[in-house]
């Protein structure tokens, strides 16, 4: 089956990165989350991001208008008859998932492939949640989906070959690096960054520096463009928290425990720049060093 319109479920931080990588590959997509004032937030983002390459002349303003033209916004699941595959990109909750992919089940064609971009539910799990476990399968994007070449594609217990060969292909054609990876807890990039994140929570625990410090040695020394903890504001304080729980609860090992103040963070809403506080302070429009927590 040619793949020509893909529904995004979810339009936040990665629904929309993936939204509008799918629309700059030609795909038709749907916008699909519970407000459509969420889908209107992330079609902007998508407008704006498109507009600066406008001014950098990397493409035209009809390209961007033809762009923006391919995405249909939906607040009902109905719209996902239209679709050939469906990428999921809503909560990381597990019950929410498979909320979703059960309603989509029933209204989306049998030969459609579903994908989650889920960062630490075992793909398997979700699969089972439906009727079609050969048709479905991991697509883990990473952030800024428009910027991270990778994607990692996590077939699930029961995913048939043909479903692995059409997600290497959406990925192919949007511009992405796949790799293969199996079905185990965080899979493979988050279950070595969290490994390495760990380390780095220890070092703060202990003094060893300062978290500002922490992430200029990170950034200045391994050349990463992130921090550990800038990096975990960018992405969501939560999501690092949901893979610690799942690699700690996965292999039982100590060293994915996850750490208090992390907790503590996720449970006052904490979540980083999104929520305007996370291990740093945005509230004043600039990232700053917080004094209110304690490590
Ligand atoms: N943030 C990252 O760097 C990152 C990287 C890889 C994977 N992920 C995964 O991608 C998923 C989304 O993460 P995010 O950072 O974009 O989160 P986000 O909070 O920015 O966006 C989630 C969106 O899903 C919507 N949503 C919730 N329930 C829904 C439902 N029932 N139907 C439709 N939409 C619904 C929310 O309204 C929200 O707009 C999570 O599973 C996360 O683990 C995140």
């Amino acid at each position: 089956m040619e793949i020509k319109t893909i529904m995004v479920v979810g339009a936040g931080l990665m629904g929309g990165g993936i939204a509008q990588v799918a629309a700059q590959a030609g795909y038709n997509v749907i916008m699909n989350d519970v407000k459509m004032e969420f889908i209107d937030r992330g079609f902007n983002t998508i407008a704006g991001l498109l507009e600066k390459q406008v001014k950098k002349e990397k493409i035209t303003k009809k390209d961007k208008e033809t762009i923006l033209s391919r995405i249909d916004k939906s607040v009902v699941f109905d719209a996902a008859q239209k679709a050939d595959f469906v990428i999921e990109a809503a909560f990381e909750n597990l019950e929410v998932k498979k909320g979703i992919f059960q309603q989509l089940d029933a209204i989306c064609r049998e030969n459609v492939v579903f994908a989650s971009n889920t960062s630490s539910i075992p793909i398997t799990t979700l699969a089972a949640a439906t009727r079609r476990p050969d048709r479905f399968i991991g697509m883990h994007f990473f952030s800024p989906v428009p910027v991270m070449r990778l994607v990692e594609v996590i077939p699930g217990l029961k995913t048939s070959g043909q479903s692995v060969k059409t997600t290497e292909e959406i990925a192919s054609k949007m511009g992405k690096e796949t790799v293969r990876v199996k079905d185990v807890p965080g899979f493979l990039v988050n279950r070595c960054n969290a490994a390495f994140r760990a380390e780095c929570f220890k070092c703060l625990l202990e003094g060893v520096a300062s978290l500002e410090d922490i992430d200029k040695a990170i950034k200045l020394g391994l050349n990463h463009p992130m921090g550990p903890f800038e990096l975990a504001d960018f992405v969501g304080v939560e999501i690092g928290y949901s893979v610690f729980k799942t690699l700690y609860e996965g292999y039982k090992d100590p060293k994915f425990a996850p750490f208090l103040v992390l907790e503590k963070l996720v449970i006052s809403g904490d979540l980083g720049r999104k929520t305007g506080k996370g291990w740093y302070d945005y509230t004043s429009g600039e990232k700053k060093p917080r004094t209110d927590i304690t490590f």
